[in-house]
């Protein structure tokens, strides 16, 4: 799929105050700093659309991106960031709660992990959340620049092996790198197919 056009439309806090059109949209959700931000602007061709930091805690809001005017990207805080202060990590949880409980046009989550670190307790928690409730999603390996090919493979396979513990198969899986555009294509084509069966 080509990227024509990509614009923020609205930050907020409150689900109720997320575009009212029907269009489909697609969500990235992970750990703060695991590139959610990065993995929009990569998708999009667009460097600075997302805003990225090296520290974590950048996004916090709902993020609204329109492309191809046809349909929405969403750039959500990080969950798991542990300087954000007790009050502010809850109402955090809150709103991305509510936004996965209530978005009926999302039609997918990404799920981002670092392709570095082995299964965190948290991701798979949040997954399995995902799965009681019935929101199909993706994984996202991210910063695949950072390993060597085989060191990669070993890394998913790793991961396999977890999220079979608890999954009868391993979700659907891309591999990715924002500063080298790796798995920009197959993203983006899994993405245009979703968006003919809405
Ligand atoms: P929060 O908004 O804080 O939750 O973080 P985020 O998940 O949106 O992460 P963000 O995109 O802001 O990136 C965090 C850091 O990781 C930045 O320093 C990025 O440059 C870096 N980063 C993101 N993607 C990649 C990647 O593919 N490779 C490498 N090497 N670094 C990356
Ligand atoms: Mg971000």
């Amino acid at each position: 799929m080509k990227i024509k056009s990509a614009e923020f439309v609205v930050s907020n806090s409150d689900v109720d105050k997320c575009p009212k059109s029907s269009l489909p949209e697609y969500a990235f959700i992970g750990r703060s700093n695991v590139g959610k931000s990065s993995l929009i602007n990569m998708l999009t061709g667009r460097k600075n659309l997302a805003k990225t930091s090296g520290k974590p805690g950048k996004t916090q809001l709902i993020n609204h991106f329109l492309i191809n005017k046809n349909w929405h990207l969403v750039d959500l805080p990080g969950y798991g960031y542990a300087r954000v202060s007790k009050s502010s990590k809850k109402t955090f949880q809150k709103f991305i709660t509510q936004y996965f409980s209530y978005r009926e046009q999302l039609v997918t989550a990404f799920v981002l992990v670092d392709i570095r670190h082995k299964p965190q307790p948290i991701d798979l928690e949040f997954m399995n959340w995902l799965g009681e409730h019935n929101i199909p999603f993706s994984i996202i390996f991210t910063k695949a620049d950072k390993l060597k090919p085989k060191a990669i493979e070993n890394h998913v396979t790793d991961y396999k092996i977890v999220m079979l513990e608890f999954w009868e198969e391993m979700p659907n899986y891309f591999i990715t790198s924002s500063s080298k555009s790796i798995g920009k294509d197959d993203v983006l084509a899994y993405i245009a197919e979703l968006n003919v069966q809405v």
